[in-house]
């Protein structure tokens, strides 16, 4: 059977996708420096699928460790780079460390790949690099025009698809497929694996669960004043299951598919905008929990609203986000209760 290499594969949406590829028939090995994640989630895989995946404790800047891990698989066929940092604060913070991790982790990876051979790559990245779309490209496909970032983080996103353009451009056997995420959300229905968020969480859904789980008091809301129907940002919230199994279809596609172009680029969501407000209520109406809540200042860099427009994805992957809304948040709260031991 194929294996894929899945770097990252113990954070969040890489151990989501370890599991589908699994569950798919292919072997995987994970790569990951556990920076920002546990082994314990390959315990948490192994529930889920009966079978722990292969595990490589390194950093993938490193090329004798990544070089090893090549020499050891020799059964590889592509690769899905999910190893990143992604806080975009700290990025602001620590411009040299997201540089060196994100992009470094990059260029080791293509030099290995082109070492071993292995001319298939998956790249996670982000509906970050839109911007803040106009209203005419609204809901954002793919052709929308990339916007200068608004952080480090957002800039090492457009800085590696701009390497992986490079690359494929003289090298014709290299096969890329970028992946733009919305906001992804959720954990596995059976709860063995969900997001781990390190310290006080910065994204929406994380918070939403630790408050109803009174590890916070409440949660702000980053202004109502917005030129949105109830006033607070839209973004398009994808279930981390439909977005790994988009991940396999790209993995399927990129094996078999002939007709396919050497550099993919999918944009992943819902296709449905969603205010903050709105994931507030759907949330209490999913669990019977109430969150309560304060209206707070806009946060500095916030876009007021994006959601894609999936067609691409839907069309030539054959792929759609599909679950309803209220299972992605019971989910997200399932996983959030078993991790705090609550009934
Ligand atoms: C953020 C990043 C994005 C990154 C993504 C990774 C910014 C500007 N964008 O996206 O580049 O790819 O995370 O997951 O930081 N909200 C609250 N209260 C909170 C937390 C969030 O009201 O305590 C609101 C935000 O204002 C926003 C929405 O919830 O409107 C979603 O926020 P978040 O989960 O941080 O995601 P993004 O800002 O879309």
């Amino acid at each position: 059977m194929a294996r894929i290499l899945v770097t990252g594969g113990t954070g969040y949406i890489g151990s989501h996708t370890t599991v589908e590829l699994m569950q798919q028939g292919y072997d995987v090995t994970i790569v990951d420096n556990l920076s920002n994640s546990s082994i314990d989630v390959l315990d948490g895989i192994a529930a889920i699928t009966g079978r722990k995946p292969e595990f490589a404790n390194i950093d993938c800047g490193n090329f004798v460790d990544l070089d090893n891990v090549f020499n050891t698989y020799h059964d590889i066929v592509g690769v899905i780079h999910f190893a990143a940092s992604k806080a975009v604060g700290e990025s602001v913070e620590k411009p040299l460390l997201y540089y060196r991790n994100n992009i470094g982790s990059l260029i080791t990876l293509l030099e290995v790949m082109k070492r071993h051979q292995v001319q298939n790559i998956v790249f996670s990245s982000s509906c970050t690099v839109y911007g803040q779309p106009d209203s005419e490209h609204l809901p954002v496909d793919e052709t929308a025009p990339i916007q200068p970032a608004l952080s480090p983080y957002g800039n090492t996103k457009q800085i590696n698809e701009e390497i992986i353009r490079d690359e494929a451009h003289t090298d014709k056997d290299l096969h890329a497929t970028i992946l733009r995420y919305f906001n992804p959300i959720g954990a596995h229905p059976s709860a063995q694996i969900g997001e781990l968020p390190n310290g006080v969480p910065q994204n929406l859904l994380p918070f939403v669960t630790q408050t109803a789980a009174g590890l916070r008091p409440e949660l702000k809301v980053f202004g109502n004043d917005y030129n949105t129907p109830d006033g607070s940002c839209i973004r398009d919230y994808i279930y981390v299951v439909d977005l790994a199994k988009a991940h396999v279809k790209a993995i399927d596609r990129m094996l078999h598919a002939a007709d396919r172009e050497q550099v993919e680029v999918f944009n992943l969501g819902t296709g449905n905008g969603l205010s903050v407000l709105e994931l507030i209520h759907d949330f209490e109406e999913a669990t019977g929990v109430k969150i309560p809540y304060t209206i707070v200042g806009r946060r500095e860099g916030d876009i007021e609203q994006v959601w894609a427009a999936p067609k691409k994805a839907n069309e030539v992957l054959g792929w759609k986000a599909d679950t309803p809304i209220r299972e992605v948040l019971a989910s997200a709260w399932k996983w959030e209760k078993r991790i705090r031991h609550i009934q």
